[in-house]
């Protein structure tokens, strides 16, 4: 039964990974299962109605979801979590196409965030997106995906590069360059998008499109241990949150959603956390359920925040690279960070409020830590509380490989976060 219900998740995050190869199809896929969880739809533009006992969603860009449920009574504070939308990947250029040695089509590609290139060679690739064109209704915007084996970045022979082995430094101009065709192929990608979205080519008049790596999500090791998939970073937490969202009703706080885009890019647009979309639609509710500013205020300090973002486990062939005494295991629950410096916003208090909350779930955690000598990465927790300043743990699921093309995960994980949000969640 036990690891049926496993099963049953896995199998869920699998299909909302698959189906998400860019952050705009990741956030629709959250709407989706908002709208089938009776989540409704409320539009930044528009004058709010917002009523205790209701569950809503507002959408920034197209690739920013917060989804919030309100108690009947009159709320204490906010419990909210925060993940991230995007991942690392290539971002096709706006004159994306170039023809080589009259035999080759080939996408002009940039690095979106600090990815593994090497991961990204001799795999198949397609396009995802968003197009821009005018509608009936003005400027309208469509969500395309080739899903197809389109595209693929080849390495040099070992015959022309004899110290390959030694280690290769990617020029990201001139190497990744991604081949989609022959010198017939000319165009075709874009035409095939267009259609796509229902006009021609010409009418494009804007474009965010990306290379994504074919490969699906997938079970691996011999006792199915763990889990291998693209963009597991943070999709596995975006996933978890919402997830809990839903399956948790309100009692004494407002429960709050949040899954910002381009955190791998620093966080600093309009839709990333270090925007003022959280703090928006924070006041909006308190707005439209007749809290004032002061109440607001005093909510904020009973508020708490769980930034989910995953963590690096302990290397198999690298256990070097771990910190001596915290180095986060898969499959051995929820990983506090911590940081000396404050990149990660734990602290004594909100580590307590978070192993409390594992202890009722019945989950287990651990600690991470960067080695003194190793800068390490940063997330979502401080840079969202210098907007929305409350008290914050930051979390993640043990990973390997992250910010490769194709990451590791352990299999138990992502159902012991579920557990833990849903607990924190229904408090
Ligand atoms: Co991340």
């Amino acid at each position: 039964m036990k690891k049926r219900k496993l099963q049953n998740e896995l199998q869920a995050l699998f299909q909302f990974i698959d189906n998400s190869p860019t952050a705009y199809h990741a956030t629709a896929n959250l709407e989706k299962m908002l709208d089938d969880a009776g989540y409704v739809r409320l539009e930044e533009k528009e004058k709010w109605g917002i009523w205790p006992g209701g569950k809503y969603y507002v959408n920034r860009n197209g690739s920013a979801v917060i989804a919030f449920a309100i108690p009947e009574k009159k709320p204490r504070g906010f419990h909210m979590t925060a993940a991230h939308s995007d991942s690392p990947c290539f971002k096709l250029k706006e004159a994306a196409e170039v023809v080589a040695n009259d035999c080759y089509v080939k996408l002009n590609v940039e690095k979106y965030g600090g990815m593994i290139l090497s991961t990204w060679l001799d795999r198949p690739l397609s396009i995802a997106g968003r197009l821009v064109f005018r509608g009936k209704q003005g400027l309208e915007s469509r969500l395309v995906n080739l899903e197809k084996d389109a595209a693929i970045i080849p390495n040099v022979a070992i015959h022309m590069n004899r110290d390959m082995n030694k280690g290769v430094e990617y020029n990201p101009q001139t190497d990744m360059e991604a081949v989609i065709g022959g010198a017939d192929a000319s165009g075709a990608w874009l035409r095939e998008l267009a259609k796509q979205a229902g006009v021609a080519d010409c009418e494009i008049l804007g474009a965010d499109l990306f290379l994504y790596n074919r490969d699906k999500c997938r079970i691996i090791g011999i006792d199915d241990a763990f889990i291998a998939g693209p963009r597991l970073d943070d999709l596995e937490c975006a996933f978890a949150g919402m997830t809990a969202l839903i399956k948790e009703m309100p009692e004494e706080y407002v429960n709050v959603c949040a899954v910002f885009d381009n955190e791998e890019v620093g966080s600093g647009t309009k839709q990333g956390a270090d925007s003022t979309f959280l703090k928006d639609v924070l006041e909006r509710i308190c707005g439209g359920l007749g809290i004032d500013a002061e109440e607001y205020r005093c909510m904020l300090a009973e508020s708490f925040l769980i930034s989910a973002d995953n963590a690096h486990a302990l290397h198999p062939n690298h256990p070097e690279k771990a910190d001596a005494a915290n180095r986060p295991l898969m499959n051995n629950g929820i990983v506090i960070k911590y940081h000396g410096s404050q990149r990660y916003a734990t602290d004594a208090l909100s580590a307590a409020v978070m192993k409390d909350i594992c202890m009722q779930a019945g989950v287990l955690y651990q600690a991470y830590a960067n080695r003194s000598d190793i800068a390490g990465g940063s997330t979502l927790g401080n840079i969202s509380t210098a907007q929305v300043s409350v008290s914050t743990v930051d979390i993640g699921l043990a990973q390997l490989a992250m910010h490769s093309a194709f990451e590791t995960a352990g299999a138990a994980d992502v159902g012991y976060l579920i557990q833990a949000l849903c607990a924190f969640y229904h408090a």
